[in-house]
């Protein structure tokens, strides 16, 4: 993968999601001029938008080190003590996915994030002992899909929170453009904007698409990507008009045709489509419901009268429009 050639390593190359990048700004400024570590920043939003990329980008902004592990990956309490005896002064731990940590992980974690402190039982029963350990301050970047995913007392201890949003067309046209010429490939402003249109507002479906579509130029259209080529290639990959994928479809489709559009509970349609919640909930609705096309109710699930359009089916009598 050459991933890391294309993935901003500076704020300032980092197009989009202009709150986050101007409090960010700021934060990491004073914190460099007051020669502290940055305070513990939890980043949360759907897969995709950037969370890993911002904090490679807050380690080389601070100019520390980066240590970078998930949630699910530190099964025991000794897994992370590890990681925190290797810090260096202000150095950057990244913990993806930190909404599945381990709870005696978790606990290792709160008097480390707020004293920088190591809290350890070693060994077990009557030879038991308990020892502390000081850490070295460093900043805790995590990243999460959902911040209600984390416990309480956990998101209590990150100093800066900030939600990633999906990216708006031109944003993704810049960034679609940015990779190309990183990669390469002849990208006329039309093929840009025709790939991030259908990227589902995310920058690493966007990067995706863009490779598929350079091969399917340099194959059957010398190399360059027009806004026809652009569109050809997607239709190839399956990719519809509006930019839903496979999944959105078969998730929508089968709240139109299984359920009479909604009201249906998601257990029923992880059932119905054969899909797990947290997928359904974290990765397929979020972009579906900012779109409109659907929407979450007390009730449960309905689709909203854009995709009985969407597919061409007469909407029944009771569709909604999105509020
Ligand atoms: N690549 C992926 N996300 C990006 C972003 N937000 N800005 C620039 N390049 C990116």
């Amino acid at each position: 993968r050459v991933d890391h050639a294309i993935r901003p390593r500076h704020l300032a190359d980092y197009i989009g999601q202009p709150r986050v990048r101007e409090q960010l700004e700021i934060f990491i400024h004073a914190a460099r001029a007051r020669e502290e570590s940055l305070d513990h920043t939890l980043v949360f939003g759907p897969p995709g938008l950037g969370k890993t990329t911002l904090a490679n980008i807050i380690a080389t902004e601070m100019g520390a080190g980066l240590t970078s592990t998930s949630g699910p990956v530190l099964e025991r309490a000794g897994d992370l003590a590890a990681m925190l005896t290797n810090l260096k002064a202000g150095d950057v731990l990244f913990i993806d996915e930190i909404h599945r940590l381990s709870p005696v992980v978790e606990e290792i974690l709160y008097p480390a994030m707020e004293d920088f402190q190591l809290d350890i039982v070693i060994g077990e029963g009557p030879a038991a002992r308990s020892i502390k350990l000081d850490l070295p301050p460093f900043t805790l970047v995590g990243a999460t899909t959902r911040a209600g995913r984390l416990t309480s007392p956990l998101r209590d201890r990150f100093g800066i929170v900030q939600r990633l949003e999906f990216y708006a067309i031109d944003e993704l046209t810049e960034i679609v453009s940015r990779s190309a010429r990183l990669l390469g490939v002849g990208t006329e402003e039309g093929g840009a904007h025709e790939i991030a249109r259908r990227s589902r507002g995310t920058p690493r479906i966007a990067n995706r698409l863009l490779r598929r579509v350079r091969d399917f130029a340099e194959v059957r259209a010398e190399g360059r990507i027009t806004a026809q080529v652009a569109d050809e290639a997607l239709n190839m990959l399956h990719v519809d008009h509006h930019g839903l994928d496979h999944m959105d479809r078969r998730l929508l489709l089968a709240m139109l045709e299984k359920f009479d559009g909604g009201p249906v509970g998601v257990d029923s349609l992880s059932a119905a489509i054969g899909e797990e919640r947290d997928t359904i909930e974290d990765v397929i609705e979020p972009y579906l419901i900012q779109q409109g096309l659907m929407m979450r109710t007390a009730r449960g699930r309905v689709v909203t009268r854009q995709a009985w359009h969407h597919f061409g089916i007469a909407p029944d009598d009771r569709a909604v429009d999105a509020t």
